[in-house]
């Protein structure tokens, strides 16, 4: 099945926030943010602004009737800033009036002084400052310092990775409409609802049940809205209740890049030990995160990078520690792979230092190290594990020995251009790593004339859910699948959701509709057992028809719908889905935090003009682990999607804050995001389906984050490929490998001082 929105798409016709029709009497927002990144608030003037002719008010935190918080995790995040700021692009005031044009001249003429603190963007300096968002963390198995001691190797080094721009086409906004009795329907473009609710119920001191929060589809999240999106709700909303007026605001893309936070940059330590055999036996790392000016999301993050710091090895001794660092830079956030990237990186850095060492290729100490059944992770739970078969397909199906020797004699009759390979295994959790959070509803109805709708709490951000959850209404029903509708996510039909994340979401609501209609036929088949004279197990519904013991009846699904209504039969069910069975304790680190694990193997080839230092990604080719993919068309599209996202963050996209903590590559003149020239040219996806049974929807895995971080191969393939060239190169583990970097490297030398 296609995605069902393939044909608005295409034919621009699916309806995303700017395309909501107006409301008469519509204002517009615009938010003054900081213009520097840290220091105390001496005045804000912003009459001149207020007088503006089309100017309606300018709100500052003072118009704040209830909590100025939207902390998510840490309550240390303002809406808007009383006396201090801490990054450049905070928010401090919101201007609204008659036209966004007008918002946005006024905002020049606001003016704040401010007494300038000192500007911290390196995560290391905040960690010696003591400036944490939250406590650090700990994860252990066996004992790294003994094991250590009876390696054969050691070697030790450091590993960075920059951060991320989000860049979904559709920016950051929300548009917010008076509602009587002072309730608000908020349109917002958020991967998280409840979170909009909940925080603009705190912001504005009224309860939740008078917001309407309602999200047709994002034109992408990536994670950038999780958290993100909920201050720009807010500030429509704290708008639309002083004024009682309809208020939107759709960021412009430099103020996008400029206020919102991004992908955590990490700098960390690592040391690797490794016996005669190259088996890993213990490995240390400590992970600074640069978190920016609020937890946000970050302290999350951190987590996950501790749960996938050995990504798909087994290895027996492992102390990981991490550290959420406070800098001035805007909160850093969620993005796709959600902290486990980051952790996975370095890891391979470490693999590849030892195998430069020992003059073996990484592949060697990967393979040797891949987990098996019942291998421990070092938080406790045990691998299910796919590693081996993933990574044993690839270098048949892929003739790696092939690969290799294409390579070699390329090589030998290039000099100013080399390729090389790398693999890059990948081992990702899925579920929430908070627990409470692995929770989801659905609400199902039929309606008298064999019309099904489908409301849940996924939100459909391009990576086909909405598609997914029409699977699971159509099959479980067994009716054709332009019967059944689901609708727009929305606060009012379903409570307390869970953001679309942690690639959770279809595994989440899908089982959540699924339960619905469960008891929904339960219902229905009761119904036709007493008119069909038979016991009710005998009865089943296939094809819109009605069968007893496998034999089609007379019955039709029409009919039997407008029978169970005729007799008082509910025909709507609320399904709730918790995922069993997983649990967490804080305290040891110690768990089963996951439903499941995602396997694959990227076989990644490029080549480098060694004069130029320019690159292209020549070939992946990769097996990915599917359980058994509900649907191979939407799937594909994730894998693509997602390993060209980790290439682009990999290779190319650096973001770069100057010290003072203003973000240089603010717009996309500056800031370079993969393109269709940048996709590999020969692009392979083995679907690897395995019998197993597992916790995912219909045993189709979940696939929204793992393929970003094949990604990774892209690196380290452009690192062997420096190596091939000038093998004394002298090159760190720095992330993204940018042309620039490319040339530096291939030039340099281990001896040159
Ligand atoms: N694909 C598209 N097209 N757009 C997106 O915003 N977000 C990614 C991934 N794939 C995203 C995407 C992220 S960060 C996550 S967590 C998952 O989709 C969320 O959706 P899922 O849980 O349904 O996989
Ligand atoms: N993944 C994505 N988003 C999240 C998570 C997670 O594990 N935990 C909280 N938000
Ligand atoms: Mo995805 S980073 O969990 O929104």
């Amino acid at each position: 099945m296609k995605n069902i929105d393939s044909y608005t798409h295409t034919r621009g016709e699916s309806i995303y926030l700017d395309d909501i029709p107006l409301v008469e009497g519509t204002l517009f927002g615009t938010v003054y943010g900081s213009p520097v990144a840290h220091g105390k608030i001496l005045s804000l003037d912003v009459s001149e602004a207020a007088g503006m002719e089309g100017v309606v008010r300018v709100f500052t935190y003072k118009d704040i009737p209830g909590k100025n918080q939207i902390g998510g995790i840490v309550p240390d995040e303002p809406l808007l800033a009383e006396d201090e700021v801490h990054f450049n692009g905070m928010p401090v005031a919101l201007v609204v009036a008659t036209s966004t044009e007008i918002a946005q001249a006024a905002v020049k003429k606001i003016k704040l002084e401010v007494e300038q603190h000192t500007v911290v963007t390196d995560p290391r300096i905040a960690q010696k400052n003591g400036s944490l968002l939250v406590p650090p963390r700990t994860f252990k198995l066996g004992d790294s310092a003994t094991a250590f001691s009876n390696c054969k190797y050691v070697f030790e080094g450091i590993a960075e990775t920059n951060g991320q721009e989000h860049l979904y086409i559709e920016t950051q906004g929300a548009y917010a409409i008076p509602a009587e009795n002072n309730s608000i329907k908020v349109y917002s473009s958020t991967q998280g609802p409840t979170a909009v609710q909940r925080h603009m119920a705190d912001v504005l001191g009224i309860p939740m049940h008078r917001l309407e929060i309602d999200v047709m589809r994002l034109g992408g999240g990536f994670g950038g809205k999780e958290d993100q999106a909920t201050c720009w709700a807010i500030f429509c909303a704290l708008a639309t209740y002083h004024l009682k007026k309809p208020v939107k605001y759709c960021l412009h893309r430099m103020e996008d890049m400029r206020m919102t936070g991004k992908r955590n940059p990490y700098t960390s330590d690592f040391k690797i030990g490794l016996d005669a055999d190259h088996k890993i036996i213990a490995y240390e790392a400590t992970f600074y995160q640069n978190g920016g000016a609020a937890a946000d999301l970050s302290p999350a993050v951190l987590e996950r990078t501790l749960f996938h710091c050995t990504n798909s090895y087994f290895v027996p001794n492992v102390t990981a520690t991490a550290y959420s660092c406070r800098t001035n830079l805007p909160p850093n956030t969620a993005f796709r792979g959600f902290g486990g990237p980051q952790g996975m990186f370095v890891i391979e850095a470490a693999i590849a230092k030892a195998a430069e060492e020992l003059g073996i290729t990484a592949a060697e100490i990967q393979q040797k190290n891949l987990l098996k059944n019942d291998d421990e992770f070092p938080y406790g739970q045990k691998a299910a594990s796919e590693a081996g078969a993933c990574w044993q397909k690839a270098t048949t199906l892929y003739e790696i020995e092939k690969i290799k020797r294409d390579i070699a004699v390329f090589n030998a009759s290039h000099t100013l251009h080399k390729k090389a390979v790398s693999f890059m295994p990948i081992c990702f959790g899925i579920s929430f790593t908070k627990i409470l959070m692995n929770q989801a509803r659905a609400l199902v109805h039929v309606y008298m004339d064999g019309s099904i709708s489908v409301s849940t709490g996924a939100v459909e951000m391009g990576q086909g859910v909405n598609t997914k959850m029409l699977q699971v209404a159509a099959t479980m029903f067994s009716v054709s699948a332009n019967r059944v509708k689901v609708n727009s996510t929305n606060t009012y039909r379903i409570a307390n959701t869970s953001p679309s994340a942690a690639s959770a979401t279809a595994d989440l609501n899908g089982k959540a509709v699924q339960i619905a209609c469960e008891k929904i036929i339960e219902r229905m088949k009761e119904v036709a057992a007493g008119m069909l004279q038979c016991e009710t197990t005998v009865i089943s519904i296939k094809d819109e028809k009605v069968f007893i013991s496998n034999e089609p009846s007379s019955l039709t699904w029409n009919e039997l719908v407008m029978a169970s209504y005729l007799k008082r039969v509910s025909l709507s069910e609320h399904g709730h889905y918790a995922t069993p069975g997983i649990y967490f304790d804080n305290t040891k680190e110690k768990g089963h935090p996951f439903a499941y694990h995602v396997y694959g193997t990227a076989i990644t080839t490029v080549t480098v003009d060694c004069l130029r230092g320019t690159y292209e990604i020549d070939a992946v080719n990769l097996v990915h682990d599917f359980g058994t993919t509900m649907n191979p068309i939407v799937d594909k599209g994730q894998i693509e999607g997602g390993l060209v996202q980790g290439i682009g963050w990999m290779t190319m996209e650096e973001i770069v804050y100057d010290d003072e903590g203003r973000l240089r590559s603010n717009a996309l003149s500056t800031y370079k995001v993969p393109d269709i020239y940048s996709v590999p040219k020969e692009l392979s996806i083995h679907y690897l389906e395995t019998k197993n049974d597992n916790l995912a929807i219909f045993r189709s895995k979940a696939v929204g984050e793992p393929p970003l971080m094949y990604g990774i191969g892209a690196y380290f393939a452009l690192r062997n490929a420096i190596k091939a060239f000038n093998p004394d190169s002298n090159i760190g583990f720095s992330a993204p490998m940018t042309a620039e970097k490319v040339l530096l490297g291939l030039y340099s030398s281990k001896n040159a001082g």
